[in-house]
Protein backbone atom coordinates (compact mmCIF):
# COMPACT_ATOMS: atom_id res chain seq x y z
CA UNK A 1 0.00 0.00 0.00
CA UNK A 2 1.90 2.95 -0.90
CA UNK A 3 -0.09 6.21 -1.30
CA UNK A 4 -0.44 8.09 -4.82
CA UNK A 5 0.77 11.44 -5.85
CA UNK A 6 -0.14 14.29 -3.09
CA UNK A 7 0.95 17.12 -1.13
CA UNK A 8 -0.01 17.51 2.58
CA UNK A 9 -0.45 20.61 4.07
CA UNK A 10 0.40 20.60 7.91
CA UNK A 11 -1.72 23.81 9.79
CA UNK A 12 0.13 24.21 13.71
CA UNK A 13 3.59 23.09 12.01
CA UNK A 14 5.52 24.68 15.46
CA UNK A 15 3.21 22.68 17.75
CA UNK A 16 4.39 19.84 20.05
CA UNK A 17 2.17 17.16 18.52
CA UNK A 18 3.87 18.24 14.89
CA UNK A 19 7.54 18.59 16.24
CA UNK A 20 7.26 15.06 18.28
CA UNK A 21 4.82 12.89 15.73
CA UNK A 22 3.52 14.67 12.80
CA UNK A 23 6.61 15.26 11.24
CA UNK A 24 8.83 12.08 12.44
CA UNK A 25 5.79 10.37 11.05
CA UNK A 26 6.03 11.06 7.71
CA UNK A 27 10.00 10.62 7.70
CA UNK A 28 9.35 7.38 8.72
CA UNK A 29 6.67 6.50 6.06
CA UNK A 30 9.40 8.20 3.59
CA UNK A 31 11.86 5.56 5.14
CA UNK A 32 9.67 2.87 4.14
CA UNK A 33 8.75 3.91 1.00
CA UNK A 34 5.13 4.48 1.46
CA UNK A 35 5.16 8.26 0.10
CA UNK A 36 4.89 8.57 -3.32
CA UNK A 37 7.58 9.67 -5.82
CA UNK A 38 7.30 13.49 -5.83
CA UNK A 39 5.24 13.71 -2.36
CA UNK A 40 5.37 17.24 -0.81
CA UNK A 41 4.77 18.72 2.34
CA UNK A 42 3.98 22.15 3.06
CA UNK A 43 3.82 23.63 6.32
CA UNK A 44 1.73 26.68 7.55
CA UNK A 45 1.98 29.14 9.75
CA UNK A 46 2.52 32.29 11.56
CA UNK A 47 6.82 32.22 11.27
CA UNK A 48 8.26 34.69 9.27
CA UNK A 49 10.30 31.59 8.03
CA UNK A 50 11.63 30.72 4.36
CA UNK A 51 11.52 27.07 2.74
CA UNK A 52 15.20 27.01 4.27
CA UNK A 53 14.13 27.96 7.60
CA UNK A 54 11.10 25.12 7.82
CA UNK A 55 13.39 22.77 6.05
CA UNK A 56 15.98 22.73 9.29
CA UNK A 57 13.01 22.83 11.34
CA UNK A 58 11.31 19.85 10.12
CA UNK A 59 15.10 18.32 9.96
CA UNK A 60 15.48 18.96 13.43
CA UNK A 61 12.41 17.58 14.33
CA UNK A 62 13.26 13.92 12.37
CA UNK A 63 16.59 13.77 13.97
CA UNK A 64 15.01 14.28 16.99
CA UNK A 65 12.34 12.03 17.06
CA UNK A 66 12.00 9.93 13.91
CA UNK A 67 12.29 5.59 14.25
CA UNK A 68 14.09 5.16 11.20
CA UNK A 69 17.39 5.75 11.59
CA UNK A 70 18.34 8.82 9.96
CA UNK A 71 19.13 8.39 5.89
CA UNK A 72 20.76 11.16 3.89
CA UNK A 73 19.16 10.03 1.20
CA UNK A 74 15.34 9.39 2.34
CA UNK A 75 15.94 12.97 3.80
CA UNK A 76 16.93 14.50 0.64
CA UNK A 77 13.81 13.10 -1.37
CA UNK A 78 11.38 14.75 1.35
CA UNK A 79 13.43 17.76 1.99
CA UNK A 80 13.15 18.50 -1.85
CA UNK A 81 9.29 18.76 -1.61
CA UNK A 82 9.37 20.92 1.83
CA UNK A 83 7.52 24.32 1.40
CA UNK A 84 6.55 27.07 3.74
CA UNK A 85 3.49 29.81 3.67
CA UNK A 86 3.94 32.13 6.06
CA UNK A 87 0.78 34.37 7.48
CA UNK A 88 -1.97 33.94 9.89
CA UNK A 89 -4.64 31.79 9.45
CA UNK A 90 -7.71 34.72 8.58
CA UNK A 91 -5.10 36.27 6.41
CA UNK A 92 -6.61 35.83 2.89
CA UNK A 93 -3.40 36.70 1.14
CA UNK A 94 -1.67 34.05 2.97
CA UNK A 95 -4.23 31.53 1.57
CA UNK A 96 -3.94 33.25 -1.71
CA UNK A 97 -0.30 32.09 -1.83
CA UNK A 98 -1.33 28.66 -0.31
CA UNK A 99 -2.56 28.13 -3.38
CA UNK A 100 0.16 29.75 -5.20
CA UNK A 101 2.26 26.90 -3.84
CA UNK A 102 0.17 24.00 -3.90
CA UNK A 103 0.04 24.51 -8.04
CA UNK A 104 3.64 24.98 -8.08
CA UNK A 105 4.18 21.45 -6.40
CA UNK A 106 1.56 20.34 -8.62
CA UNK A 107 3.58 21.64 -11.75
CA UNK A 108 7.13 20.68 -10.24
CA UNK A 109 6.49 17.90 -8.04
CA UNK A 110 3.92 15.86 -9.84
CA UNK A 111 1.03 16.19 -6.77
CA UNK A 112 -1.69 15.71 -9.04
CA UNK A 113 -3.56 18.27 -7.12
CA UNK A 114 -4.39 16.16 -4.58
CA UNK A 115 -4.28 17.94 -1.43
CA UNK A 116 -4.85 16.71 2.30
CA UNK A 117 -5.04 19.52 4.79
CA UNK A 118 -3.89 18.14 8.24
CA UNK A 119 -5.27 20.89 11.67
CA UNK A 120 -3.29 20.58 14.06
CA UNK A 121 -4.47 23.53 15.55
CA UNK A 122 -6.69 24.54 18.69
CA UNK A 123 -10.52 23.67 17.40
CA UNK A 124 -11.36 27.43 17.90
CA UNK A 125 -9.11 27.99 14.58
CA UNK A 126 -10.72 25.24 12.70
CA UNK A 127 -13.82 27.53 11.52
CA UNK A 128 -11.52 30.14 10.57
CA UNK A 129 -9.12 27.62 8.58
CA UNK A 130 -12.64 25.62 6.87
CA UNK A 131 -13.85 29.03 5.32
CA UNK A 132 -9.85 30.30 4.12
CA UNK A 133 -10.04 26.78 2.43
CA UNK A 134 -13.41 27.16 1.25
CA UNK A 135 -13.11 30.75 0.37
CA UNK A 136 -9.46 29.97 -1.64
CA UNK A 137 -11.40 27.17 -3.39
CA UNK A 138 -8.58 24.15 -2.02
CA UNK A 139 -11.38 22.53 -0.50
CA UNK A 140 -12.57 21.46 -3.38
CA UNK A 141 -16.36 21.39 -4.80
CA UNK A 142 -17.77 19.65 -1.94
CA UNK A 143 -18.84 16.51 -3.65
CA UNK A 144 -18.56 13.48 -2.60
CA UNK A 145 -15.11 11.76 -3.54
CA UNK A 146 -17.05 8.71 -4.84
CA UNK A 147 -18.97 11.20 -7.34
CA UNK A 148 -16.00 13.33 -7.87
CA UNK A 149 -13.25 12.66 -10.53
CA UNK A 150 -10.61 14.47 -10.50
CA UNK A 151 -8.06 15.20 -7.59
CA UNK A 152 -9.02 14.57 -4.00
CA UNK A 153 -8.93 16.94 -0.93
CA UNK A 154 -9.31 15.51 2.75
CA UNK A 155 -9.31 17.15 5.83
CA UNK A 156 -7.93 15.71 9.21
CA UNK A 157 -8.90 17.08 11.88
CA UNK A 158 -6.88 16.76 15.84
CA UNK A 159 -8.71 16.07 18.89
CA UNK A 160 -10.01 18.20 21.10
CA UNK A 161 -13.19 17.84 18.84
CA UNK A 162 -14.94 20.41 20.63
CA UNK A 163 -15.21 20.79 24.48
CA UNK A 164 -18.58 19.46 25.04
CA UNK A 165 -21.38 17.87 23.02
CA UNK A 166 -22.76 21.68 21.87
CA UNK A 167 -19.36 22.67 20.72
CA UNK A 168 -18.44 19.47 19.10
CA UNK A 169 -21.96 19.72 16.84
CA UNK A 170 -20.83 23.13 15.75
CA UNK A 171 -17.67 22.44 14.77
CA UNK A 172 -19.39 19.44 12.58
CA UNK A 173 -21.45 21.65 11.41
CA UNK A 174 -18.95 24.05 10.16
CA UNK A 175 -16.64 21.15 8.85
CA UNK A 176 -19.10 19.15 6.79
CA UNK A 177 -20.43 22.37 5.45
CA UNK A 178 -17.29 22.60 4.01
CA UNK A 179 -16.03 19.27 3.07
CA UNK A 180 -18.02 15.74 2.71
CA UNK A 181 -18.25 13.57 5.31
CA UNK A 182 -15.72 10.98 3.52
CA UNK A 183 -13.51 13.74 3.23
CA UNK A 184 -12.98 14.28 6.70
CA UNK A 185 -10.68 12.24 8.99
CA UNK A 186 -10.97 12.61 12.67
CA UNK A 187 -7.63 11.77 14.33
CA UNK A 188 -7.54 9.32 17.49
CA UNK A 189 -4.39 8.11 18.01
CA UNK A 190 -4.98 5.25 19.85
CA UNK A 191 -7.36 3.52 16.72
CA UNK A 192 -3.75 3.82 15.09
CA UNK A 193 -1.96 1.41 17.41
CA UNK A 194 -1.38 -2.07 16.44
CA UNK A 195 -2.57 -3.21 19.77
CA UNK A 196 -5.74 -1.69 19.73
CA UNK A 197 -6.80 -3.10 16.13
CA UNK A 198 -5.60 -6.46 17.75
CA UNK A 199 -8.47 -5.80 20.03
CA UNK A 200 -10.44 -7.05 16.97
CA UNK A 201 -8.14 -9.55 16.09
CA UNK A 202 -8.63 -11.36 20.12
CA UNK A 203 -12.58 -11.13 19.56
CA UNK A 204 -13.17 -11.87 16.35
CA UNK A 205 -10.45 -14.47 14.89
CA UNK A 206 -10.76 -16.62 17.83
CA UNK A 207 -13.35 -19.39 19.19
CA UNK A 208 -12.16 -19.39 22.55
CA UNK A 209 -12.62 -16.02 23.49
CA UNK A 210 -16.15 -14.49 22.44
CA UNK A 211 -18.52 -17.24 23.36
CA UNK A 212 -17.24 -15.81 27.30
CA UNK A 213 -17.06 -12.25 26.19
CA UNK A 214 -20.85 -11.09 27.79
CA UNK A 215 -22.75 -10.72 31.11
CA UNK A 216 -22.79 -14.82 31.62
CA UNK A 217 -19.19 -15.16 32.44
CA UNK A 218 -17.63 -11.11 32.42
CA UNK A 219 -17.77 -9.93 36.02
CA UNK A 220 -16.35 -6.13 34.92
CA UNK A 221 -13.43 -5.01 32.91
CA UNK A 222 -11.04 -2.07 33.68
CA UNK A 223 -9.43 0.01 31.42
CA UNK A 224 -6.50 1.61 32.29
CA UNK A 225 -4.34 4.32 30.99
CA UNK A 226 -1.83 5.72 32.87
CA UNK A 227 0.71 7.85 32.75
CA UNK A 228 3.77 8.56 35.06
CA UNK A 229 4.41 12.23 33.19
CA UNK A 230 3.07 15.28 34.25
CA UNK A 231 1.89 18.03 31.91
CA UNK A 232 5.30 19.25 31.35
CA UNK A 233 4.87 22.61 28.85
CA UNK A 234 1.28 22.19 27.93
CA UNK A 235 -0.53 23.87 30.42
CA UNK A 236 -2.39 26.04 27.74
CA UNK A 237 -3.73 23.48 26.08
CA UNK A 238 -4.35 20.91 29.53
CA UNK A 239 -5.40 23.58 32.06
CA UNK A 240 -9.48 23.69 31.60
CA UNK A 241 -9.48 20.73 29.77
CA UNK A 242 -8.71 17.80 32.58
CA UNK A 243 -8.09 14.23 31.93
CA UNK A 244 -11.60 13.32 31.09
CA UNK A 245 -11.76 15.59 27.81
CA UNK A 246 -8.16 14.76 27.19
CA UNK A 247 -8.08 11.20 26.95
CA UNK A 248 -11.34 9.58 28.11
CA UNK A 249 -13.75 11.15 25.84
CA UNK A 250 -11.99 9.37 23.01
CA UNK A 251 -9.03 7.24 23.79
CA UNK A 252 -10.74 5.55 26.26
CA UNK A 253 -14.06 5.42 24.73
CA UNK A 254 -13.02 4.13 21.69
CA UNK A 255 -11.35 1.30 23.72
CA UNK A 256 -14.63 0.29 25.53
CA UNK A 257 -16.30 0.28 22.06
CA UNK A 258 -13.91 -1.78 20.43
CA UNK A 259 -14.44 -4.25 23.87
CA UNK A 260 -17.77 -3.79 24.02
CA UNK A 261 -19.17 -3.85 20.40
CA UNK A 262 -20.77 -6.30 18.30
CA UNK A 263 -19.35 -8.13 15.46
CA UNK A 264 -19.02 -5.93 12.18
CA UNK A 265 -20.67 -7.31 9.05
CA UNK A 266 -16.97 -6.27 7.49
CA UNK A 267 -14.10 -4.37 8.65
CA UNK A 268 -15.22 -1.58 6.29
CA UNK A 269 -15.37 1.52 7.55
CA UNK A 270 -19.49 1.69 7.60
CA UNK A 271 -19.69 -1.34 9.38
CA UNK A 272 -17.07 -0.78 12.16
CA UNK A 273 -17.95 2.91 13.16
CA UNK A 274 -21.94 1.64 12.74
CA UNK A 275 -20.85 -1.09 15.56
CA UNK A 276 -18.75 1.30 17.51
CA UNK A 277 -21.27 3.95 17.49
CA UNK A 278 -24.18 1.49 18.73
CA UNK A 279 -22.26 0.42 21.55
CA UNK A 280 -21.53 4.23 22.40
CA UNK A 281 -25.33 5.14 22.20
CA UNK A 282 -25.85 2.41 25.19
CA UNK A 283 -23.28 3.34 27.08
CA UNK A 284 -23.94 5.92 30.06
CA UNK A 285 -22.54 6.64 33.53
CA UNK A 286 -23.33 3.95 35.76
CA UNK A 287 -24.85 6.33 38.59
CA UNK A 288 -25.15 9.74 39.57
CA UNK A 289 -22.56 11.22 39.28
CA UNK A 290 -21.14 11.53 43.05
CA UNK A 291 -21.10 7.98 43.53
CA UNK A 292 -20.08 6.74 39.86
CA UNK A 293 -17.00 8.90 39.29
CA UNK A 294 -13.78 9.79 40.74
CA UNK A 295 -11.25 12.51 40.57
CA UNK A 296 -8.14 13.90 41.40
CA UNK A 297 -4.96 16.48 40.74
CA UNK A 298 -1.33 15.50 41.55
CA UNK A 299 0.41 17.23 44.22
CA UNK A 300 4.43 17.03 44.05
CA UNK A 301 6.17 13.90 44.59
CA UNK A 302 9.18 11.76 43.59
CA UNK A 303 9.64 10.01 40.59
CA UNK A 304 12.80 8.29 39.31
CA UNK A 305 14.21 9.08 42.25
CA UNK A 306 13.96 13.16 41.01
CA UNK A 307 11.71 15.12 42.62
CA UNK A 308 8.96 16.59 40.49
CA UNK A 309 6.25 19.28 41.54
CA UNK A 310 2.37 19.13 41.93
CA UNK A 311 0.29 20.26 39.08
CA UNK A 312 -0.27 24.03 40.64
CA UNK A 313 3.38 24.44 40.31
CA UNK A 314 3.84 24.13 37.12
CA UNK A 315 4.29 26.46 34.50
CA UNK A 316 1.07 28.24 33.27
CA UNK A 317 -1.75 26.81 35.26
CA UNK A 318 -4.07 28.76 36.78
CA UNK A 319 -4.08 29.56 40.59
CA UNK A 320 -7.66 29.14 40.78
CA UNK A 321 -7.15 26.27 38.44
CA UNK A 322 -10.48 22.85 39.50
CA UNK A 323 -8.52 21.02 36.32
CA UNK A 324 -8.49 17.35 37.14
CA UNK A 325 -5.33 15.22 35.75
CA UNK A 326 -6.84 11.97 36.98
CA UNK A 327 -10.47 10.60 36.28
CA UNK A 328 -12.41 7.58 36.67
CA UNK A 329 -15.81 6.10 35.65
CA UNK A 330 -17.87 3.46 36.27
CA UNK A 331 -19.69 3.20 32.87
CA UNK A 332 -22.84 0.86 32.09
CA UNK A 333 -23.57 -0.83 28.72
CA UNK A 334 -27.61 -0.97 28.20
CA UNK A 335 -27.32 -3.94 26.03
CA UNK A 336 -28.41 -7.63 26.26
CA UNK A 337 -24.28 -8.74 25.86
CA UNK A 338 -23.50 -6.09 28.78
CA UNK A 339 -26.48 -5.76 31.18
CA UNK A 340 -24.87 -5.26 34.64
CA UNK A 341 -21.23 -5.57 33.99
CA UNK A 342 -19.58 -2.41 34.74
CA UNK A 343 -16.71 -0.81 32.51
CA UNK A 344 -14.49 1.20 34.87
CA UNK A 345 -12.33 3.56 33.25
CA UNK A 346 -9.45 5.49 34.12
CA UNK A 347 -6.33 7.62 33.42
CA UNK A 348 -4.02 9.92 35.37
CA UNK A 349 -0.56 11.88 34.49
CA UNK A 350 1.99 11.35 37.08
CA UNK A 351 0.98 8.21 38.23
CA UNK A 352 3.45 5.07 39.21
CA UNK A 353 4.19 3.82 35.61
CA UNK A 354 3.33 4.37 31.83
CA UNK A 355 0.69 1.45 30.74
CA UNK A 356 -2.19 1.29 29.05
CA UNK A 357 -4.54 -1.76 29.45
CA UNK A 358 -7.98 -3.40 29.13
CA UNK A 359 -8.71 -6.07 31.71
CA UNK A 360 -11.99 -8.11 30.91
CA UNK A 361 -12.25 -9.85 34.67
CA UNK A 362 -14.26 -13.38 35.14
CA UNK A 363 -17.00 -14.30 37.26
CA UNK A 364 -15.47 -16.55 40.00
CA UNK A 365 -16.40 -20.66 39.00
CA UNK A 366 -19.50 -21.65 40.06
CA UNK A 367 -18.16 -23.75 42.65
CA UNK A 368 -14.40 -25.20 43.85
CA UNK A 369 -14.09 -28.56 44.81
CA UNK A 370 -11.00 -27.55 46.30
CA UNK A 371 -12.16 -25.70 49.17
CA UNK A 372 -11.78 -22.19 50.53
CA UNK A 373 -8.42 -22.89 51.81
CA UNK A 374 -6.67 -24.24 48.59
CA UNK A 375 -7.94 -21.50 46.83
CA UNK A 376 -7.11 -18.74 49.07
CA UNK A 377 -3.87 -17.37 46.45
CA UNK A 378 -6.21 -17.85 43.43
CA UNK A 379 -7.74 -14.30 41.58
CA UNK A 380 -10.12 -13.54 39.13
CA UNK A 381 -9.46 -15.18 35.28
CA UNK A 382 -9.09 -12.20 33.59
CA UNK A 383 -7.84 -11.76 29.69
CA UNK A 384 -5.43 -8.63 29.85
CA UNK A 385 -5.47 -6.65 26.03
CA UNK A 386 -1.62 -4.81 26.78
CA UNK A 387 -2.02 -1.89 25.17
CA UNK A 388 1.01 -0.44 25.85
CA UNK A 389 4.38 -0.39 26.59
CA UNK A 390 4.89 -4.37 26.60
CA UNK A 391 2.18 -4.75 24.02
CA UNK A 392 0.85 -7.86 23.99
CA UNK A 393 -2.14 -10.09 25.63
CA UNK A 394 -1.98 -11.59 29.18
CA UNK A 395 -4.29 -14.99 30.35
CA UNK A 396 -4.77 -15.08 34.42
CA UNK A 397 -5.95 -18.44 35.44
CA UNK A 398 -5.66 -20.45 38.18
CA UNK A 399 -2.58 -23.38 38.37
CA UNK A 400 -2.05 -26.08 41.28
CA UNK A 401 0.76 -25.17 43.37
CA UNK A 402 3.23 -28.39 42.60
CA UNK A 403 3.85 -30.45 46.25
CA UNK A 404 1.38 -33.05 47.87
CA UNK A 405 -1.31 -30.45 48.84
CA UNK A 406 -4.08 -28.99 46.33
CA UNK A 407 -3.37 -25.54 45.92
CA UNK A 408 -4.04 -22.91 43.20
CA UNK A 409 -3.19 -20.22 42.42
CA UNK A 410 -2.74 -17.09 40.37
CA UNK A 411 -0.76 -17.71 37.15
CA UNK A 412 -0.34 -15.89 33.82
CA UNK A 413 -0.14 -17.28 29.94
CA UNK A 414 1.89 -14.12 28.01
CA UNK A 415 1.72 -13.52 24.66
CA UNK A 416 4.18 -10.56 23.91
CA UNK A 417 4.56 -9.17 20.29
CA UNK A 418 8.05 -8.52 20.52
CA UNK A 419 8.58 -12.47 21.05
CA UNK A 420 5.76 -13.60 18.56
CA UNK A 421 6.79 -10.93 15.48
CA UNK A 422 9.66 -10.23 14.17
CA UNK A 423 8.44 -7.17 12.54
CA UNK A 424 8.21 -3.81 15.20
CA UNK A 425 4.92 -2.33 14.67
CA UNK A 426 4.10 1.09 12.58
CA UNK A 427 4.08 4.18 15.24
CA UNK A 428 0.56 5.43 15.24
CA UNK A 429 0.44 8.50 13.54
CA UNK A 430 2.79 6.71 10.68
CA UNK A 431 -0.07 4.13 10.01
CA UNK A 432 -2.53 7.14 10.22
CA UNK A 433 -1.28 9.16 8.23
CA UNK A 434 -0.69 6.87 5.42
CA UNK A 435 -4.60 5.50 5.48
CA UNK A 436 -5.57 9.48 5.00
CA UNK A 437 -3.21 10.21 1.94
CA UNK A 438 -4.78 6.09 1.04
CA UNK A 439 -8.55 7.49 1.81
CA UNK A 440 -9.28 4.26 3.97
CA UNK A 441 -11.29 5.32 6.29
CA UNK A 442 -11.87 2.61 8.71
CA UNK A 443 -9.40 3.74 11.70
CA UNK A 444 -11.37 7.50 11.85
CA UNK A 445 -14.25 7.59 14.04
CA UNK A 446 -17.06 9.17 12.64
CA UNK A 447 -18.81 12.01 14.21
CA UNK A 448 -21.60 10.16 15.59
CA UNK A 449 -19.27 8.75 17.77
CA UNK A 450 -17.57 12.06 18.84
CA UNK A 451 -21.10 13.17 19.66
CA UNK A 452 -21.90 10.15 21.51
CA UNK A 453 -19.04 10.28 23.69
CA UNK A 454 -19.56 14.05 24.71
CA UNK A 455 -22.89 12.75 25.39
CA UNK A 456 -21.58 10.44 27.84
CA UNK A 457 -18.92 12.67 29.50
CA UNK A 458 -20.95 16.47 29.60
CA UNK A 459 -23.06 15.32 32.81
CA UNK A 460 -19.86 14.42 34.68
CA UNK A 461 -17.85 17.62 33.16
CA UNK A 462 -20.90 19.40 34.12
CA UNK A 463 -20.77 18.35 37.99
CA UNK A 464 -17.52 18.61 38.64
CA UNK A 465 -17.32 22.27 37.66
CA UNK A 466 -20.57 22.80 39.19
CA UNK A 467 -19.72 21.53 42.44
CA UNK A 468 -16.69 24.60 42.47
CA UNK A 469 -14.62 22.31 44.36
CA UNK A 470 -10.95 21.33 43.81
CA UNK A 471 -10.33 17.60 42.55
CA UNK A 472 -8.85 15.49 45.50
CA UNK A 473 -4.40 15.39 45.67
CA UNK A 474 -2.59 12.68 45.24
CA UNK A 475 0.72 12.01 45.40
CA UNK A 476 2.77 12.07 42.58
CA UNK A 477 4.13 8.21 41.38
CA UNK A 478 0.98 6.70 42.87
CA UNK A 479 -1.85 4.88 41.94
CA UNK A 480 -4.19 8.18 41.79
CA UNK A 481 -6.59 9.78 44.62
CA UNK A 482 -8.39 7.36 47.30
CA UNK A 483 -12.00 8.55 45.90
CA UNK A 484 -11.07 6.19 42.88
CA UNK A 485 -10.81 3.30 45.25
CA UNK A 486 -14.01 3.96 46.94
CA UNK A 487 -15.37 3.92 43.44
CA UNK A 488 -14.91 0.35 43.39
CA UNK A 489 -14.58 -0.31 46.84
CA UNK A 490 -18.43 0.22 46.69
CA UNK A 491 -19.08 -2.14 43.96
CA UNK A 492 -17.29 -4.80 46.08
CA UNK A 493 -13.87 -4.39 43.76
CA UNK A 494 -10.75 -2.90 43.52
CA UNK A 495 -8.75 -1.87 40.69
CA UNK A 496 -6.03 -4.15 39.24
CA UNK A 497 -2.58 -3.32 39.88
CA UNK A 498 -1.11 -3.33 36.20
C1 LIG B 1 -2.90 12.56 23.90
C2 LIG B 1 -3.17 13.40 25.11
O1 LIG B 1 -4.06 12.43 23.12
O2 LIG B 1 -2.46 11.28 24.29
C3 LIG B 1 -1.96 13.47 26.00
O3 LIG B 1 -3.55 14.70 24.73
C4 LIG B 1 -1.43 12.09 26.31
O4 LIG B 1 -2.25 14.17 27.20
C5 LIG B 1 -1.26 11.29 25.03
O5 LIG B 1 -0.19 12.22 26.97
C6 LIG B 1 -0.86 9.87 25.31
O6 LIG B 1 -0.62 9.16 24.13
P1 LIG B 1 0.21 7.82 24.15
O7 LIG B 1 0.15 7.34 22.74
O8 LIG B 1 1.59 8.17 24.61
O9 LIG B 1 -0.47 6.90 25.11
Amino acid sequence: RIAGPCAVVLFGVTGDLARKKLLPAIYDLAGRGLLPAGFSLVGFGRRPWSDEDFTEYVREAVEGHARTPFSEEVWQELADGLRFVSGAFDDDEAFDTLTATLAEVEESRGTGGNHAFYLSIPPNAFPVVCRQLQRSGLAGDGRDASEADGPWRRVVIEKPFGHDLASARELNDIVEGVFPPDAIFRIDHYLGKETVQNILALRFANQMFEPLWNANHVDHVQITMAEDIGIGGRAGYYDGIGAARDVIQNHLLQLLALTAMEEPLSFGAEHLRAEKQKVLEATRLAGPVAKATARGVYGPGWQGGEPVPGYAEEEGVSASSTTETYAALALAVDTRRWAGVPFYLRTGKRLAKRVTEVAVVFKPAPHHPFGADATEELGANAVVIRIQPDEGVTIRFGAKVPGAAFEVRDVSMDFGYGRSFMQSSPEAYERLILDVLLGDPPLFPRHEEVESSWRILDPVTAAWQRSGTKPERYAAGGWGPSSADELLARDGRSWRLP
